[in-house]
Formats: C-alpha cells, structure tokens, sequence
C-alpha cells in the first residue's frame, strides 16, 4: 500500500472536466450523423468514458474490453492479454476506442489490429493522457486530453496496483520516478 500523503496533484479535477467537455464537443461534431460505438478500455477507462459519453450530444452504443499488461507494478510486461472482448457488433461501426493513458503504445497496438479484423467503417482512439517519451510502437491517436511527462500517474481510472482509481484527480506518486 502506498501512503496517500504521498499523492501529488498533477491535473486537478476541474481542468479534467473542462478538458473532457472540450473533447466531447470535437467527438460529436466529427461523428455528426454517424452512429458511434464507443469501446472503453478496462479497467483504467470507465471513469473517462463515463464522464465523455454524458457530454456527446450524438447517439452512441457503449461497450468495453478488457486489456492487461501490467501486473501490481509499474512496468510493463509487453504482453498484452485479452480478457473481455467486445460483445456489440463492430463490423461497418465507427469505433471510438477511449482508453486511460497511451504509454510504450504496445496494448493499444495490438488492440487496434484485434477490432480492425472486426471490419469497423472506422477506428479512431481516444486517450485522456499521453506519455509520448515512452513509445515504443507509433500509435495513431486522435484524440488526446493532456500531454503528460514521463512520470507515473495515478486517479480518475489510473490506479497502481489497484489504489487510487477513485481520485477524483490525475497525480503523481511523490518519490516515484
Ligand atoms: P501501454 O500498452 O504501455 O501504452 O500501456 C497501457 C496501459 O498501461 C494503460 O492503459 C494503463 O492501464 C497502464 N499505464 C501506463 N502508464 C501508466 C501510469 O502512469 N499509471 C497507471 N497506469 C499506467
Ligand atoms: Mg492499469
């Protein structure tokens, strides 16, 4: 367990909102007319795609899936695992896929080319945080909620070793990397 005294903020929670708001405006006037599947990443996406989804003024289908790669620490194994697919049909669907954070890019990879055999009309992705420093594989992102240095991040969604999910905002373990 790690002290929560030692929780920075780094994003407080009103920039979030602001910053999801302006994402769900640019989301609904791009898919203007074209019906959306939004396909949240498990588990560290729920509490973003709960907060865009209510502020799209476009009708849209939600489903998850389930993605690891990270064990209880913070590195990770490059392995991603499957352990929920999506259960709405994708095929001629524009799927958004909202995920927590794009770090070395390897999960979304490989979940970009898992819903691509699906046959979507089209596949675009949504991240609230990006850590560009840690690519190891270009991942085309299309919608991005704040450019963060590479420092490891917990709250809204993020957790590290399953604590912290419920900050309301995004910050920094003091004394971690
Ligand atoms: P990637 O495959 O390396 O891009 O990692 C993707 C997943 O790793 C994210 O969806 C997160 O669940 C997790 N992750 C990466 N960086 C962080 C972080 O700083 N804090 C918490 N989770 C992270
Ligand atoms: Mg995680």
């Amino acid at each position: 367990m790690i002290d929560p005294n030692r929780v920075e903020v780094m994003i407080p929670a009103d920039q979030i909102a602001e910053r999801v708001r302006q994402l769900a405006a640019q989301i609904s006037a791009d898919y203007d007319g074209k019906p959306l599947l939004v396909v949240g990443v498990l588990k560290g996406a729920w509490i973003l795609l709960a907060d865009l989804v209510r502020h799209l003024s476009i009708p849209v289908r939600c489903d998850f899936v389930r993605v690891t790669s990270y064990g209880m620490g913070t590195e990770t194994s490059g392995e991603p695992q499957l352990l929920l697919d999506v259960v709405e049909p994708v095929a001629g669907a524009h799927v958004l896929v909202v995920d927590d954070i794009l770090d070395t890019g390897l999960s979304v990879a490989w979940l970009r080319e898992h819903l691509q055999k699906k046959n979507p009309a089209s596949l675009r992705l949504c991240v609230l945080l990006d850590k560009a420093e840690r690519r190891r594989v270009p991942v085309p992102v299309d919608y991005i909620g704040f450019s963060i240095p590479d420092r490891f991040v917990v709250g809204y969604g993020l957790d590290c070793g399953e604590q912290f999910r419920e900050l309301p905002f995004v910050g920094h373990v003091k004394g971690d990397a």
